[in-house]
């Protein structure tokens, strides 16, 4: 007898088909509507098209374009400043980005859907990222994880990774993701908040840390600087920060190495070991300009 998954596959009519059908291998962890290329909305009424990007931030992206010798260098930092203004990399960011930088829309797409810190969807006032690699899954980053997201869910369904509690962007929303290493095995399980690390974690931990962040509070990092929000983070990660000396290092600087960072240097010094000079006249590689 046949089970339905033995039965033929139909051959697929050539065509145009939702996103649904296109990405039907696609794991059910996948979202194929945000990662498909293809519009799935309704017309859009007059306020939705009027442009966020206005000429604000039309002149950082300039500034952003000058600091490279090409401009399709200043992309990755453009999407981040696409993504403070809107939350996320909608189609208008790319379409914006794809304009400042002469590049075609498919290849901003293209560079936007590889990196996991650009978003296809609305991002909450926070992004909470739980790191569920091997140290830390080891260590109880899946149980953190399991615990956060059926924490964070609603009507007995539990939050799904990029998924948020709360209305995006709204005081007090969440999205939560899963993490692959997030470079602190030493401090594992860890949980970062818009990049900002929480080591050492435990679920109950955790939990009372999203609970913090819904109560509209920001707890200090374990290192690092202290808790903003997601837009704010992502304007710095384009490479924006406060003029004056002072309001940049209460901003953004702060202690980010601990006993355990240094362990490894400090071996090497107690032992006398040291890395081999770099020579004076280590020719560069060329660099051709397009
Ligand atoms: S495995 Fe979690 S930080 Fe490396």
């Amino acid at each position: 007898m046949t089970t339905p998954s033995q039965q033929p596959s139909k051959t697929p009519e050539p065509g145009a088909r939702p996103a649904e059908q296109t990405y039907a291998a696609a794991s059910e962890d996948v979202d194929v509507k945000a990662i498909s290329p293809v519009a799935d909305e309704e017309p859009k009424g007059e306020s939705q098209l009027s442009d966020p990007f206005g000429p604000e931030v039309e002149a950082e992206a300039k500034e952003l374009v000058a600091r490279y010798p090409q401009a399709r260098s200043a992309l990755l930092p453009m999407l981040h400043l696409v993504q403070s203004v809107q939350g996320y990399v909608s189609q208008e960011g790319i379409a914006f980005c794809a304009r400042q930088l002469d590049l075609t829309e498919a290849e901003v797409s293209a560079v936007a859907t590889f990196y996991t810190m650009y978003k296809r969807k609305p991002c909450g006032q926070h992004l909470v990222s739980v790191c569920t690699n091997t140290m830390c899954a080891m260590l109880g980053g899946d149980e953190i994880y399991r615990t956060l997201s059926e924490h964070l869910g609603e009507d007995g369904k539990p939050l799904g990774h990029e998924e948020t509690a709360g209305e995006p962007g709204e005081p007090g929303s969440i999205t939560l993701e899963h993490a692959e290493c997030l470079a602190a095995c030493d401090f594992g399980p860890v949980v970062q908040v818009n990049y900002e690390y929480f080591d050492n974690q435990t679920p109950d931990k955790a939990v009372e840390l999203v609970d913090a962040l819904r109560r509209g509070e920001k707890p200090q990092p374990t290192r690092g600087a202290p808790l903003t929000d997601f837009r704010s983070v992502e304007r710095q990660l384009a490479g924006f920060f406060p003029e004056e000396e002072d309001v940049f290092r209460s901003d953004v600087d702060g202690p980010s190495q601990a006993v355990e960072t240094l362990r490894g240097a400090q071996l090497a010094a107690d032992r006398g070991w040291t890395a081999p000079m770099m020579p004076d006249d280590a020719p560069l590689p060329e660099v051709e300009a397009k």
